[in-house]
């Protein structure tokens, strides 16, 4: 006897909403992790930013976006309804500010590149931009509205997804996994760090920056982000805005209760989990470059977090490692953004489902490493 149809490694986000669609699919799920949400689903800034977060050379990954993007607003509907919980979904788009003349030539290209692919931009003047958001600096240049942009707040998502995972019937196995057990090259389930076993015809590593060390043969590694909470007047700004000063991004993201999220670091440092003074120096200045007025605001939180980082910054989603094993990981920067279009694409993996066209280009099998 199988203990359960599916076992998912890992509640973060991916984990979670895959394991919340699948078991709506109908089938028995149970998800293993000692703490639901505190990995990088806790740093996260929840940005739904597909055009903003797009770069030259990765067209697969923005049509990965742009799917999930569209699937957000029934995902939202639904978990809403299914949970209770507001996630404070909010959709006024993203601008992104340019601050020196190099920052700006970069907005020109950028805007030029998504023009090639048909996506929805609008350039504006310093002048224009600061009329949608009156905290910005005299010194930004100009700027582009990415109006198709969305974000959440992932701390209320992943309170959402459990509440909605555990109403449906789902099981929460608050331990360890210590190890995938595998019988000749089948998944049988996992062992726990208690030292019991979960049997399941089927697992899924969603385990983030932690996947390689139960599956070695995913090519996943922690990209380490340091990001800043900080708290204010709730019409601080209005929308998402993003920038470069001198090359270097920075980005805020205001909720409805008046937090504002500021990050992020990018640091090859593995497990590092140390909140440096250097990162929040350069997090601040930059960020106070475009919005002078933050130093004003109450520093709330100082948060690190570890991207699942892959070789080429797409997620590995489908079968891998041994028979009955789905991966559902890598997903770097774009966690909360990819959910939905890997919820799908996962519990189409599982039951026989047509999957996502966007997602082909995610095989765990293409050739990494
Ligand atoms: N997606 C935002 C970040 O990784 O910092």
């Amino acid at each position: 006897m199988r203990g359960y149809d599916v076992v998912v490694v890992g509640g973060g986000v991916v984990g979670l909403s895959a394991a919340w669609r699948a078991v709506r699919g109908g089938l028995s799920v149970a998800v293993v992790d000692p703490d639901p949400g505190a990995g990088a689903s806790h740093a996260a800034a929840g940005m739904l930013a597909p055009v903003s977060e797009v770069t030259y050379t990765e067209e697969p990954l923005l049509r990965l976006g742009l799917a999930s993007l569209e699937r957000w607003p029934s995902f939202r509907d639904e978990l809403q309804e299914e949970s209770g919980v507001d996630i404070d979904y909010r959709a006024e788009g993203t601008l992104e500010v340019a601050y020196g003349p190099d920052d700006m030539a970069y907005l020109e290209d950028l805007a030029a590149f998504e023009e090639t692919l048909g996506l929805p931009v609008e350039r504006l003047t310093g002048r224009e931009c600061r009329k949608l958001e009156p905290m910005l600096s005299p010194s930004v240049r100009g700027g582009l509205l990415a109006a198709g942009d969305a974000w959440v707040n992932p701390r209320l998502v992943m309170r959402a997804l459990l509440a909605a995972f555990e109403r449906a019937g789902g099981t929460l196995v608050r331990d360890r996994v210590t190890e995938l057990v595998v019988d000749g090259d089948e998944a049988r389930g996992v062992r726990l760090a208690s030292g019991e076993e979960r049997t399941a015809d089927r697992v899924v590593i969603a385990a983030g920056s932690w996947s390689a060390s139960l599956a070695p043969g995913l090519p996943v590694r922690p990209v380490k982000g340091q990001i800043l909470r900080l708290r204010g007047p709730k019409d601080f700004l209005s929308r998402c805005v993003r920038g470069k000063v001198h090359g270097s991004p920075a980005y805020l993201v205001p909720r409805g209760d008046g937090e504002i999220t500021l990050g992020a670091t990018v640091e090859e440092l593995g497990f590092d989990d140390r909140v440096t003074a250097g990162g929040v120096y350069e997090l601040l200045r930059d960020a106070r470059e475009l919005v002078p007025g933050i130093t004003e605001l109450e520093l709330a939180e100082t948060t690190v977090g570890f991207r699942p980082g892959t070789p080429d910054n797409l997620p590995l989603i489908g079968p891998a490692v041994a028979r009955g094993v789905i991966a559902a990981t890598g997903h770097h920067r774009g966690g909360v953004l990819l959910a939905p279009v890997t919820a799908e694409a996962v519990t189409a993996f599982l039951t026989g489902g047509d999957v996502p066209d966007a997602v082909r280009s995610c095989d765990p099998e293409r050739g990494l490493r």
